[in-house]
């Protein structure tokens, strides 16, 4: 058994060679292919992140527009695929239909399943990040009991999102400039993020050569969690749980008792700043002056909770800060979206990631399947005890 290395929780173990995110987590450092995470937020917008993390260089105009037409043209969902929804109760969380729904797609697009056919990769590529809003948009509005809305090819992939969760029939839906950016932003910040969990889960899972969508569902799956992506969620929860400022230092006293976690702070890999939280902090305040929820008690609570937390020296020594998911929580509260939607959101925005990396791992020339081994703590060989002879 000295022969395997111990390391549980991977903190240690590079588990392949990756060209596409480079994180540095003592200097607060995240780059897609290069590229600054704070430069593509800001001056770039999802679908050219898609284009660069999937192909390793960012597109030219022409490339840009084949490419966003493309993801387009893919937006629809085989017909049979609405009555999926409808096997589900109403009340069901709307990641378990998520999980559910992007397996299922396993069982409607037969031609683009072949892992060894670079033509089918790239069309299965396609469907899901194209698919990905309207099964997520399917799953909010079954969840709230309204009609489906169809998705529309002349609207931007943040808007036609919007548009099919919050467009009531019979009744015109404009999408704010601003909400669009906001939510683009959140799908840019979140498009990957190296080897963490589910990335990991969707490697294994394809390392055996499983199909493209039940690796991603199984990525889903991992991303549920709320030491991961179910994070968002459970900040927000905590935030509501909290209720009022004033009920904070006995909230904190709790946290440093390790009676409960401080639910958007902490990473394994930042042991400073998340670069993603400084962008998304900004576009939390811009969508919380746009609605005017400032004197919300919800965010006045998060406001101080980042404050006290900040500056208390038990955060501080364990180098605990904010995340992504503690102002990707706040702004999509704000945007009207309900907390069982957070981490459907996540999952949407990280499938390009989990694609790049299925990709990258397929193409290299040393992909095995992934199989872990073990330290054995069990009893040492016995001789079986028939049933009648045991005490
Ligand atoms: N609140 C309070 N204490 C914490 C927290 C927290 N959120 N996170 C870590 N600690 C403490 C922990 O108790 C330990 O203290 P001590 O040294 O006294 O035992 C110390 O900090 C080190 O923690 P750890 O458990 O060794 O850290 P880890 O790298 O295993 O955990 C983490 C990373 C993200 C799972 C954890 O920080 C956490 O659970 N955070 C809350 C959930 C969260 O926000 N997750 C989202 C991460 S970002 C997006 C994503 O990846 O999906």
């Amino acid at each position: 058994t000295d022969a395997f290395t111990f390391d549980p929780g991977f903190t240690s173990t590079a588990a392949c060679e990756s060209a596409i995110t480079y994180i540095d987590g003592d200097a607060g450092v995240l780059l897609h292919r290069g590229y600054p995470i704070g430069q593509l937020a800001s001056q770039s917008n999802f679908i050219e992140t898609c284009y660069l993390l999937l192909h390793g260089e960012l597109p030219t105009a022409a490339q840009y527009a084949e490419f966003e037409t493309t993801i387009t043209r893919h937006t629809m969902l085989h017909a049979q695929f609405d009555r999926f929804f409808e096997g589900f109760r109403r009340d069901a969380h709307p990641m378990s239909i998520m999980v559910g729904a992007v397996g299922a797609l396993s069982a409607f697009y037969h031609d683009s399943l072949d892992i060894h056919d670079p033509v089918q990769r790239n069309i299965s590529a396609i469907r899901l990040i194209a698919k990905m809003p309207t099964i997520a948009a399917r799953a909010y509005k079954y969840h709230i009991g309204q009609p489906f809305v169809s998705p529309r090819n002349d609207l931007s992939y943040a808007e036609n999102f919007l548009r099919m969760c919050f467009a009531v029939p019979a009744e015109d839906y404009v999408v704010d400039p601003k909400m669009a950016k906001a939510m683009d932003r959140i799908f840019t910040l979140h498009a990957d993020h190296e080897q963490n969990a589910s990335t990991s889960t969707v490697r294994l899972a394809g390392s055996s050569g499983a199909n493209p969508f039940a690796c991603i569902a199984a990525g889903i799956a991992c991303l549920w969690g709320p030491s991961h992506g179910g994070a968002n969620e459970e900040a927000l929860l905590m935030l509501k749980e909290i209720g009022t400022p004033d009920k904070i230092p006995e909230f904190i006293e709790g946290v440093k008792s390790k009676k409960y976690k401080l639910m958007g702070f902490g990473h394994r890999v930042y042991k400073n700043y998340d670069p993603r939280a400084t962008v998304m902090k900004e576009s939390a305040d811009e969508i919380l002056e746009l609605i005017g929820a400032d004197n919300d008690p919800l965010f006045q609570v998060a406001k101080e909770l980042e404050r006290v937390a900040l500056s208390d020296e038990y955060f501080i020594e364990r180098k605990l800060f904010p995340n992504v998911d503690f102002y990707s929580g706040i702004t999509l509260s704000a945007m009207g979206f309900p907390t069982s939607m957070f981490t459907v959101l996540f999952a949407l925005a990280r499938t390009v990631g989990w694609i790049a990396q299925w990709e990258e791992m397929l193409a290299d020339p040393a992909q095995k399947i992934g199989r872990p081994r073990q330290l054995y703590t069990g009893p040492t060989e016995r001789d079986f005890v028939p049933i009648s002879a045991r005490g």
